[in-house]
């Protein structure tokens, strides 16, 4: 005999309304934000510079969906799982990664890290036709998956890199951003607040041009 569904065994031979019965509505409850929106971030790239971003993503709880893509399938998949393992931990946030860039759909935001790696004795021009090579296929399906998202590039030599996401993209240029200097600002704060004995956060760096 086949076994017909719980629900409608409840509902058909009980008279229950599986919906009152088990899900009461809780009392002196706000209706869910109209504003709050799912946010989804994507970071291309899973080295060093992107699993350092993936897991600031995560801990500062600044997306409900990271979508991870790069090139090397095993690699993938295995910090993904790291990710994914450290659930209990952290803000919930849902996962998603492959080599495919379905996976990054309806993206507000991704960040580039991807990058060949600069061989001993190449020129940064050398790595920057390599790198170019990369970005046709990383930005078209990009743009073409997330077409309202925001670029960000960190990959190297980024300002160059920016500029080629930009065209590639055909986004506005107020979406396609590069993290530009702003490592270096960085080390420059941390190297004054080192010498004056201060936090680094207290450090505000302003450049001057005549
Ligand atoms: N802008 C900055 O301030 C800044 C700071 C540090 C590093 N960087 C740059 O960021 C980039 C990444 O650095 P890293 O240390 O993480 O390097 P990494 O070698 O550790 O990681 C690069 C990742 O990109 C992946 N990759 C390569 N080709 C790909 C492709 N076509 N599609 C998807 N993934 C691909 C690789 O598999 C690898 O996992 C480099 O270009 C580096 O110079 C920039």
């Amino acid at each position: 005999m086949e076994k017909s569904p719980s629900s409608g065994f409840l509902s058909q031979d009980l008279g229950l309304d599986i919906a009152q019965t088990f899900f009461k509505p809780i009392h002196q409850t706000e209706p869910p934000s109209p504003t709050k929106r799912h946010i989804k971030i994507t970071v291309i790239g899973t080295g060093n510079v992107g699993m350092a971003i993936a897991q600031t993503i995560l801990t500062q709880d600044l997306a409900d969906e990271l979508a991870l893509v790069d090139a090397k399938p095993d690699k993938l998949r295995g910090e993904m799982l790291d990710l994914q393992h450290a659930a209990a931990f952290l803000p919930r946030t849902k996962i998603v990664a492959s080599v495919d860039y379905d996976v990054t759909a309806g993206s507000d935001l991704c960040i580039v890290t991807a990058g060949a790696r600069q061989n001993p004795g190449e020129s940064r021009l050398s790595l920057l036709h390599r790198n170019v090579a990369l970005f046709r296929n990383i930005i078209q399906p990009l743009a073409q998956h997330s077409p309202d998202s925001i670029l960000m590039i960190v990959s190297n030599p980024v300002d160059i890199l920016t500029y080629v996401a930009w065209k590639i993209s055909g986004f506005p240029s107020n979406r396609v951003i590069g993290s530009g200097t702003n490592l270096d600002s960085s080390r420059f704060r941390f190297l004054i607040a080192d010498h004056l004995d201060v936090n680094a956060q207290d450090v505000q760096v302003t450049f001057f041009s005549k």
